[in-house]
């Protein structure tokens, strides 16, 4: 890849100051975001680096649309630090960022049935070779589907953070009925916009929380009722909801309490010491309950059902991806800048072509 930001790997390949990829004389080399420690997004540089090879049960894609998420910034950052007792102790296990991808199979390894060279496909990778670079490689049976004709890569790649996990949410852990009350906090956001057009294909009645400039695209979405938070304490306007999802954690069990049914659930995937101890005392003492779930540690095949689901609802218009910016591969530490600003409206998204 000709690129002014690529960097060649020519570090010396000693114990001390290895490579994370070290040079292989005469293999295929690619392009990729690579960081060898947590912090800034300086951290984050193109390099060039060997292509992989997909081994038995695994496929190999070019990438066409990855994704940067609010999630992304937290792994760069190491924080919060148990997270690096799945991500790395030091620095991160895995070098290269990116869980979303879409892009097409340009390869598969032996023993693989359900997909074959040139097939379309979305996705997303957890703990494993990273989606920030021009090729990946996702086991077979991974969380992995054949993409919708109809879609574009940019739409796609996202579909594996805010729609998977809202649906986690407000589905499984929320149970969800048609006809309930319920309320999205940070409806603005990459999981807020997935959760709103889910909710509302639930059967639900939909408020979501927003601020003034993004109220518009909020409705556009399909929400019944929008509050802008800049105006309006949703807390402490005598409203009750069966469901309160708070997607970006700048609410509180605590705070919403009062604006729960008297069964009503709150849900966010923002956890803090806080919401653990709520969530145990209200598993045994209360009928409002508060719960927490780490959609990224579910077993894969659940993550996979949850995908092949997600898939019909976005062939069919029911479910479509707001895209904020898009940023070549390069411009990755900038994309995680702008992320790191916790305002960015639906997705922002990676393109390689
Ligand atoms: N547990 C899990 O399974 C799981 C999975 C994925 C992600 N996550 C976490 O979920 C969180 C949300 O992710 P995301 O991608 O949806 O975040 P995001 O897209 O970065 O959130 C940005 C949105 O938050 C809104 N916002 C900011 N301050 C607000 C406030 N005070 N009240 C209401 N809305 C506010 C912004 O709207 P305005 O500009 O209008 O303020 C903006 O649209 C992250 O912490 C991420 O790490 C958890």
């Amino acid at each position: 890849m000709k690129s002014a930001g690529l960097i060649p790997n020519e570090e010396p390949k000693t114990k001390d100051h290895a490579s994370p990829f070290p040079l292989e004389q005469g293999k295929p080399m690619m392009g990729a975001i690579v960081s060898t420690k947590y912090g800034s997004p300086d951290v984050l540089q193109l390099r060039e680096v060997e292509k992989p090879t997909p081994k038995e049960g695994e496929v190999l894609i070019k990438v066409h649309a990855a994704t940067v998420t609010a999630a992304d910034g937290m792994m760069r950052k190491g924080i919060p630090y148990y997270g690096r007792l799945f991500l790395g102790l030091t620095k991160p296990k895995n070098p290269t960022p990116g869980t979303g991808f879409a892009g097409m199979i340009e390869s598969v390894g032996k023993e693989v049935g359900q997909f074959k060279a040139g097939d379309r496909v979305f996705g997303e990778v957890i703990f494993g070779a990273g989606t920030n670079a021009e090729y990946t490689i996702v086991p077979e049976e991974g969380v992995l589907a054949i993409m919708p004709d109809n879609r574009t890569w940019s739409e796609a790649a996202p579909v594996c953070d805010g729609a998977l996990t809202s649906l986690n949410f407000l589905r499984n852990l929320a149970n969800i009925q048609r006809g309930q009350k319920v309320l999205i906090n940070g409806a603005s956001g990459g999981l807020g916009t997935s959760a709103v057009q889910l909710a509302k294909h639930f059967g639900a009645e939909v408020t979501g929380v927003c601020s003034s400039e993004n109220v518009e695209m909020v409705e556009s979405i399909g929400a019944d009722e929008v509050i802008d938070y800049t105006k309006e304490d949703f807390t402490k306007n005598g409203s009750t909801y069966d469901i309160i999802y708070d997607t970006v954690g700048k609410s509180s069990f605590a705070r919403c309490k009062g604006s729960l049914t008297e069964k009503g659930i709150f849900v966010s995937p923002v956890l803090s010491l806080a919401l653990l101890l709520q969530m145990i005392w209200t598993s045994k003492f209360s009928n409002r309950k508060a719960k927490f779930s780490a959609t990224g540690i579910l077993p894969v095949a659940k993550l996979r059902t949850l995908l092949l689901e997600l898939k019909g609802l976005f062939e069919t218009g029911k479910l479509s991806t707001v895209i904020d910016r898009t940023y070549p591969l390069e411009e990755v530490p900038e994309a995680h800048r702008y992320v790191d600003k916790g305002h960015k409206k639906g997705n922002v998204v990676i393109t390689l072509d």
